[in-house]
């Protein structure tokens, strides 16, 4: 028994924040964001918008594509680190919204690798025969933990979800998938709780990141880790035809890409449009290629997740839907 993705859906906020926006509020300009990190805007939650209505939003889109009863879903993955309840899950609200009663729900908090984390944990229940029909989502407000008087962390992040329905099939379909985590940095990356009994200063709770620390990280682990899942899967990266980056910055990627030494056009990059929102980003970008027809039978797939923890993944999809026709981009 193995999982096969039958659907995709994206969620983003309606407010877009530009660069020169943020550059009216504090000390910066779109030129130094966008030369030093890729990014033009950021999607972020107004009004009644929060982790759990994006998360149900992105969820039924992808239920929607694959067209199935939500009451057939046995298992609901939400990959977060912004949730709105300390207590229960986003994933049981989640529950509740989309209408799927019969599924078990949980949250996994592993930060910006938390999709690929999930997309692994929900493969394994898959195989070990323990759920049938799951659905996988990622998504982040961001927006709720930066400290926005912080020019060299809030300028980087955003909101948004993403999600894919899995279905166990009997065919033999490869997918391979590996995790690590390293505590020993996990000061570069660090949001302390609000609920704890003893309250934290309020500065303390708000995202602190060293970023020269976090780009080290990533120029190192992620071309680790794409090896070490290409490996498994028996191929080299000249056999993939995408690779879907968390994604964090345009710099970031950009490294990854040489040392990879990969064309540009297989490494697919939206963080200009929309900044990094955590567990959110890799399925919004497989979203968006998925319904503007870039996805057919048969690609070969690498996905990796890098962030807090510090934490990263990977994992190796053969991709089993057909290329969706008519699209807007066709
Ligand atoms: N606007 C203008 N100037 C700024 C800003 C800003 N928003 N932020 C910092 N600066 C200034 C600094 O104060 C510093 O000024 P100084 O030289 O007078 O002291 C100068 O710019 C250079 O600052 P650095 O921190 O050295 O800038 P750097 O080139 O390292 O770029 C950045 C900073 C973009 C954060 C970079 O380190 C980076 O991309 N790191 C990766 C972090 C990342 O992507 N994190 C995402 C979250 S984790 C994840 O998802 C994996």
């Amino acid at each position: 028994m193995t999982g096969k993705i039958i659907g995709t859906g994206s969620c983003m906020p309606v407010r877009v924040v530009s660069n020169q926006e943020l550059s009216e509020h504090m000390d910066t300009s779109d030129a130094w964001i966008r030369e030093r990190t890729g990014i033009r805007n950021r999607h972020i939650i107004s009004g009644e918008e929060t982790t759990t209505s994006l998360a149900a939003e992105a969820a039924g889109n992808a239920i929607s594509m694959a067209g199935i009863d939500p009451e057939d879903l046995d298992l609901i993955l939400l990959a977060t680190s912004s949730s709105n309840t300390h207590v229960p899950a986003a994933s049981c609200c989640v529950q509740q919204l989309i209408g799927a009663k019969h599924a078990a729900c949980f949250d996994i908090s592993a930060a910006c690798s938390g999709f690929v984390f999930a997309l692994i944990t929900a493969q394994a229940y898959i195989r070990a025969g323990m759920a049938k029909l799951a659905v996988v989502i990622g998504a982040d407000a961001i927006s709720n933990l930066v400290d926005w008087e912080d020019r060299s962390s809030c300028i980087l992040f955003g909101d948004g979800a993403g999600a894919v329905v899995v279905q166990a099939t009997e065919e033999d379909i490869p997918f391979y998938g590996v995790m690590h985590t390293d505590s020993t940095k996990a000061g570069a990356l660090l949001a302390k709780s609000r609920h704890q009994r003893i309250q934290p200063a309020m500065e303390e709770t708000y995202l602190r990141m060293d970023g020269k620390e976090i780009f080290k990280f990533a120029l190192t682990r992620v071309p680790q880790v794409i090896h070490e899942v290409l490996e498994q899967a028996g191929c080299g990266v000249e056999d993939v035809d995408l690779f879907l980056l968390h994604q964090a910055n345009g710099r970031i990627i950009e490294s990854v890409v040489k040392k990879l030494k990969v064309p540009p056009w297989k490494v697919p990059v939206n963080v200009d449009e929309y900044a990094n929102f955590s567990a959110g980003t890799i399925p919004v970008l497989l979203d968006q290629l998925n319904r503007r027809g870039k996805l057919k039978r048969g690609q070969r797939l690498v996905l990796a997740g890098f962030g807090a923890g510090l934490a990263w993944g990977g994992s190796y999809i053969e991709w089993q839907m057909d290329r969706i026709t008519g699209s807007e981009e066709g």
